[in-house]
């Protein structure tokens, strides 16, 4: 008879990898417990739980992350210039936020025209924060930052006051459904292909569910190879055919390396 797959061993199995020691938890037994419903043995479980959070998380910053000395970098920088110059250089360590690096100041300005939240909420964030110095808020907004790398999110939380930044970075699953906060803005930025990697549909129910009355979304204009193959107008299609049109007023800009949406909700 076959053993039968618990989803705990599973997760054991992942979380004793280095490679994703560090990443959440709750996201691990999720996953373990999706993946070994459809795997012949443990084994082979946790080799389908690694391949999704390569997918979701592992692709996009190296395994070891020199968290440490990024922070002496941004800590012995001189003066404001010179920190956002840092930040600047940081941020093409993620692979998501090297993309937007040629056009971060237009992305930046698109998004928050005539808006001076109080309270950003950026989900899924990778190094996304970092780019704060380069983004028109006034210096007293709040920024909230999630994603499930905890690693990451210690390296944020060290970060946010060198850069004078209130606010803070806490660790949270998207697909247990959005952290229980309201903000004026909640980014998702290139977020939600990674998400659906997992759950189909995910995306749709999170919109439904952020408390916020506008919601940027956001997605990349190539592969992680750099392949293009009609991807902006796939997502584009895919994106607007499955949006709600009545909850929700959209406009669409298309840079070169992302395409942004953004979305205010309908009273
Ligand atoms: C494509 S990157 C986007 C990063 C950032 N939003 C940006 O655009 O620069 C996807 C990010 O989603 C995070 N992530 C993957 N699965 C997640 C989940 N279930 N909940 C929260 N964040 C997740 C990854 O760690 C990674 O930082």
């Amino acid at each position: 008879m076959r053993k039968p797959v618990v989803a705990g061993h599973v997760a054991e199995l992942v979380q004793g990898s280095r490679k994703y020691a560090d990443i959440d938890a709750g996201l691990i037994a999720a996953l373990s417990q999706r993946e070994g419903g459809k795997a012949a043995n443990e084994k082979d479980a946790a080799k389908r739980v690694k391949r999704k959070l390569h997918q979701m998380v592992g692709a996009y910053l190296d395994a070891d992350v020199p968290f440490a000395a990024w922070l002496e970098r941004l800590r012995s920088a001189p003066e404001a210039l010179t920190r956002a110059e840092v930040c600047r250089e940081l941020l093409q360590q993620h692979v998501s936020t090297r993309e937007r690096v040629g056009e971060l100041q237009e992305i930046y300005d698109f998004i928050f025209a005539a808006a001076a939240p109080q309270i950003v909420l950026d989900l899924a964030c990778g190094l996304n924060p970092l780019g704060r110095p380069f983004m028109p808020l006034p210096t007293s907004t709040q920024y909230f930052a999630a994603d499930v790398h905890r690693g990451l999110i210690g390296f944020l939380n060290d970060a946010f006051p060198l850069l004078g930044l209130a606010g803070r970075a806490f660790a949270h699953d998207l697909l247990s459904g959005p952290p229980a906060m309201a903000a004026d803005v909640v980014l998702l930025l290139k977020a939600l292909p990674c998400l659906e990697q997992a759950e189909r549909g995910v995306g749709h129910s999170l919109l439904a569910t952020l408390q916020a009355p506008l919601i940027v979304v956001s997605f990349p204009t190539a592969s992680l190879g750099g392949g293009k193959r009609g991807m902006e107008r796939f997502y584009q299609q895919r994106f607007l055919e499955s949006l709600p049109a009545e909850q929700f007023a959209c406009e669409m800009h298309a840079f070169a390396s992302e395409l942004v949406f953004k979305l205010r909700r309908l009273p």
